[in-house]
Order: C-alpha cells, then structure tokens, then sequence
C-alpha cells in the first residue's frame, strides 16, 4: 500500500508578534523565519513519519528546491515533483503570543498542475492506494474524480475553503478532515455536533473527522459518536498541528486501527507539533508519539 500526497509545497515565510497585524497597523516582528511548509508537504511528512510509504506529487520553482531536498530527507518518493519556472508558493504567516496564527498564501507554482499531470502521476498507483489532498493546488476538483476513477482510497482535507470548493464531488471521497471554519463553509455552523451531522448527510458516502482545535475532534464509528479530547501542552506554534493530525490519523486508520485509536494517536501527534515552532519542522516521529 503507497499513499500519495498531490499537493502544496510553500516557502513559509514566518514572523512572530506579540498579536495578529490589525487593519491600518505597522507592526514590527520579534523574529522572522523562513521555513518548510504547505499542507501538501506537511501532511507528506506526517505519513511518512508515521510510517507511511509516501509518494509526493507536485510542483516548485527554482527557489524550492530545497521543498523538495526535505522530502527527500524524510523518505518520501518525489518522482512526481515537477520543477518549473513559475516561483514556489509562499506563505505569510504571522504567529502571535499564544501561538495561534494566521496565514496568507501565494499559490504560485501550485497553480500549475494540469490535468495531464494528474493522470500521468495516477497512472503508477490504483485500489488499495491512498491519495490525500487539500485545497492549494489547481485541478483539484479533477484530481478528486480522477483518484476515484482509478480506484484509490481518497482523503480530502478540503483548506483553505474557496467558492469552487462547493463544486467539488466530496461526497465521493472515502475521507473528510476538516475543521470548523471549514465545516461551517461547507456544512452548518452551529455546535460541533451538528456541523458534523450536517456534513454527513450532506456528503453521505463520505466518512468525515471534524478538528476542533484545543477542544480535540470528533467522527462517528458506526452509530457511536467518538469524542477525542485534545493533549494539553504549552504552546508555541499551532501551524501545521492539523496536517499533523491529519498524517497520524490516516496511518492509523489504513493499517486497520479502530477510530478512537486513530483520533488519540493524532492528537497526540498534533500536541507534539504545536510544543514546537515551524511547520514541516515541528512534526514528530512515530517513535516521539509513541
Ligand atoms: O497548514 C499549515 C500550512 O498552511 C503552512 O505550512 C502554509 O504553507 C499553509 O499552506
């Protein structure tokens, strides 16, 4: 069994402050950092540490090789890493004291994957493979259906949320992992319980974990409602904590784990990674969650 993640790869570049920029302000960072990041690429390490044989496919400019370099060092197979010259994609983050973030991105040489890529790159995987994508790249809407066409097992974790997203066949996919800014765009707001049942009725078919940040998540083993609390740490850095989760949680769960296992062994992972800064950085080895 291979896992393929066909997504983002970013250069993060990441500025601590003492609070989010507010309109109209000038704030001056306490530091800055220019880091490994992109959902894609952290959810590729996350496999991958778990224990994953993890695949990666898409697409950098010159400037991000060194994306491309960190898989590599993290085991994972980039024969479906395109370089180009349109410029990587890059991230402003800005971290404040809690830890919390926020995040503008620049796809860039993300927005260039093609359908002809997709079907090149599916073409060396089929049933019993997993595929796991977000929301960063372009044709992500044909590289949903067409995983589903070559008989992948398919993970969506659909972030960031834009109007296409609406669009997409969701309700195919074998996984849903979202969090509640996500649920609330594509299901309901309201409490987590009902975002979660609104969500399953409206992508039936579709097995969905909704994050709740510090208040841990939730998902449904058969008629049970499992409730994961989250680990307590001190926190740095809560970027990446959910592409952690979603790496962690999906290992588990192809290797035939139950999921209230599955939900605890994530939160753990996740609790590792927001004890640290960074992205793709902070992200613990199999041996640390143990
Ligand atoms: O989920 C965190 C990631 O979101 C960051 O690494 C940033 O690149 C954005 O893609």
């Amino acid at each position: 069994m291979k896992a393929l993640v066909f997504g983002s790869m970013n250069i993060d570049c990441v500025y601590q402050q003492d609070h989010i920029v507010c309109p109209g302000e000038t704030l001056s960072s306490l530091s800055f950092a220019r880091n490994a990041g992109g959902k894609g690429l952290n959810q590729a390490i996350a496999l991958a540490k778990a224990g994953m044989e993890t695949w990666f496919a898409g697409n950098i400019g010159e400037d991000g090789l060194f994306l491309k370099d960190l898989l590599e060092k993290n085991g994972i197979r980039t024969d479906f890493v395109r370089t180009g010259e349109t410029p990587s994609g890059c991230a402003i983050i800005q971290v404040d004291k809690n830890g919390q973030n926020a995040i503008v991105l620049y796809g860039g040489a993300n927005q260039t994957a093609t359908e002809a890529q997709i079907s090149e790159t599916l073409s060396a995987f089929g049933p019993g493979d997993l595929l796991l994508m977000q929301n960063e790249i372009s044709c992500g809407r044909e590289l949903l259906t067409a995983a589903r066409a070559a008989g992948m097992t398919v993970a969506v974790n659909p972030s960031p949320v834009s109007p296409d997203l609406l669009l997409w066949p969701l309700e195919t996919a074998d996984w849903l992992i979202l969090n509640e800014i996500e649920g609330a765009a594509l299901g309901k707001d309201g409490t987590p319980e009902e975002m979660l049942e609104a969500l399953e009725k409206k992508y039936a078919g579709a097995r969905v974990v909704l994050t709740l940040g510090e208040d841990g998540s939730m998902a449904r083993d058969g008629d049970h409602l499992v409730r994961q609390a989250s680990v307590r740490v001190p926190v740095v850095d809560t970027t990446a904590a959910g592409d952690t989760f979603t790496g962690f949680f999906l290992h588990a769960m192809m290797n035939g784990s139950d999921i209230a296992d599955a939900l605890d062994r994530a939160a753990r992972a996740a609790a590792i990674a927001v004890s640290r800064p960074g992205a793709g950085a902070s992200i613990p080895t199999r041996d640390e969650v143990d």
